[in-house]
């Protein structure tokens, strides 16, 4: 498996994850716009010279914020979301960025456990955060 940041010729393969991944994807543009802008925390993970995930996030004001992570449905629950996240980790670190937020949905339990794993604290309860009036969690980590 190699961790890389993205390029052009992934975006595809990006936009077929978000939409086998989740009710609500982003938009081609929107993936388009973290590419252009927030490459250096936009992460693909291969295997065999295949995309089997991605994970990205963005800076905002010395902090990260990690916006999503998906990992195609066959390499699920075999440590490669938290392999992406480890290296995601050390790319806000190299930066120099210690704080670290993400949202979840609460009934997303595997993510809840993999971050939880990888020390993510649940610190706030977000009402009616997602669009069918799912509540979500707020979680933090310090990067020491
Ligand atoms: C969340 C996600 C990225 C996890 O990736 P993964 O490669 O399957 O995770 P890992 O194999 O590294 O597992 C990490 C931990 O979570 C646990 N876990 C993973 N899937 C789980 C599940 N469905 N139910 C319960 N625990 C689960 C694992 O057991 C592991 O904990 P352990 O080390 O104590 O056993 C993946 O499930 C996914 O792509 N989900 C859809 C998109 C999504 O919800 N993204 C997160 C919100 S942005």
């Amino acid at each position: 498996m190699i961790v890389r940041t993205v390029n052009p010729d992934d975006i595809y393969k990006i936009m077929e994850l978000e939409y086998e991944n989740f009710d609500n994807p982003y938009p081609p543009n929107l993936i388009n716009f973290l590419y252009e802008s927030h490459r250096d925390t936009f992460l693909v993970v291969e295997k065999d010279e295949v995309v089997i995930g991605f994970a990205v996030g963005i800076i905002q004001k010395k902090e990260g914020h990690i916006l999503a992570i998906a990992i195609r449905e066959d390499y699920k629950k075999r440590g490669v979301g938290t392999f992406l996240m480890k290296r995601l980790l050390k790319v806000y670190e190299k930066k120099g960025v210690n704080r670290l937020k993400l949202e979840v949905r609460v009934s997303n339990v595997a993510a809840l456990a993999m971050y939880k794993n990888l020390g993510f604290k649940i610190t706030n309860k977000l009402k009616n955060y997602y669009e069918n009036g799912e509540d979500g969690f707020l979680l933090r980590k310090d990067i020491i």
